[in-house]
């Protein structure tokens, strides 16, 4: 079994961000390199750092950070899924980059253990919010396009970016991974920092129309956190929308199997939004759009999706189990 180590990053509400696939068991350690042997916690956002522990908790080895290993695993769920849909529905998603970066993955299994309907579930996330930033940087000649939590995300490749300023949000150790991979790119920006810390923006001109976007992040933490987070953002930004995918109460039960199902059987995802107009109302911002996920995906692919594929895609959008909300913050 392979051997993948946590950390628990400061002391955030929100259990776990953790990865490991073929890992049954996971310790939560909260520490630092050169703190104190780490204790076992319970709640904290953690991501995987590609080193090993002694027993007494000391750091004892890095991984190479010119490979994707190192790289909490869950971040490679949705680069299959994209990598899966370049493949396999071209027509629908393609992503060039998400392709070349293949080799790099760590023998993981995600593709065995998912379903194509999970797959081209992350993937519909891409092709909604790109489409959505494509209108936006259509709208405004200069803007801010902000990813929180940017993982692996490599929209900035396939976007057509104008005039556009890409910046990517994750926290240090993601960052770092994140840049030995792909490099940071003109009119691309890479901040490690936790995203809810809004110092970040002080990296970005605040007055330009900004479009963020978290997408497969606001799931794993609070509502409480979300709604600081939507409130600092309101007072920070002169022109600002948000973009995110989140699921109904129902639809969270789904996604946390298949999180879990890929190996990852700590991580809990706990935000989910079962009325958006209500959810808006309640932030003092407005609800520019609800979007289903799957409108597009069952116009374009039809039959060429498995019958299973199909009856979930119209069931979660009928029910709205997974939706992709867009605010006006400001
Ligand atoms: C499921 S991955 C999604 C990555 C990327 N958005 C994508 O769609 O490919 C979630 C990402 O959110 C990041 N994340 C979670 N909590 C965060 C926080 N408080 N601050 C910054 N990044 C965070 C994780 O490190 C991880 O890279």
């Amino acid at each position: 079994m392979r051997e993948v180590v946590y950390r628990v990053y400061r002391a955030h509400v929100s259990l776990a961000y953790i990865a490991a696939q073929g890992q049954r068991t996971a310790t939560l350690l909260d520490c630092h390199p050169l703190g104190p042997k780490p204790q076992p916690r319970q709640d904290g956002i953690l991501w995987a750092l590609g080193r090993r522990w002694s027993v007494d908790g000391r750091f004892r080895e890095e991984a190479s950070m010119n490979t994707l290993q190192g790289v909490a695993d869950t971040l490679f769920i949705p680069l299959e899924a994209r990598i899966f849909a370049s493949k396999k529905f071209p027509e629908y998603f393609y992503d060039a980059k998400a392709l070349s970066l293949e080799e790099h993955i760590p023998d993981n299994g995600i593709r065995e253990k998912s379903s194509e309907y999970s797959l081209m579930a992350s993937v519909a996330r891409y092709y909604n919010m790109d489409a959505m930033t494509t209108a936006f940087i259509a709208k405004h000649a200069k803007c801010n396009i902000v990813y929180l939590g940017a993982g692996l995300e490599t929209a900035y490749y396939r976007l057509n970016k104008n005039d556009a300023f890409f910046y990517e949000i994750d926290v240090p150790d993601v960052i770092a991974a994140r840049r030995s991979a792909l490099g940071e790119n003109p009119h691309e920006v890479l901040i490690g920092s936790d995203l809810l810390d809004m110092t970040w923006t002080e990296a970005l001109d605040t007055s330009l129309p900004t479009l963020l976007i978290a997408s497969g992040v606001f799931q794993y933490l609070t509502e409480e956190k979300v709604g600081d987070f939507i409130a600092d953002a309101r007072t920070l930004f002169e022109d600002a929308e948000l973009i995110f995918d989140t699921t109904n109460e129902t639809g969270i039960r789904y996604a946390n199997n298949y999180v879990q199902k890929t190996g990852n059987t700590q991580a809990l995802m706990q935000f989910f939004i079962n009325d958006s107009a209500e959810f808006a109302k309640r932030m003092s911002v407005a609800l520019i759009e609800e979007r289903p996920f799957f409108t597009d995906a069952r116009k374009i692919l039809k039959r060429k999706l498995g019958l299973y594929t199909r009856i979930a895609m119209k069931v979660v959008d009928d029910k709205k189990r997974a939706i992709l909300v867009h605010l006006k913050l400001g």
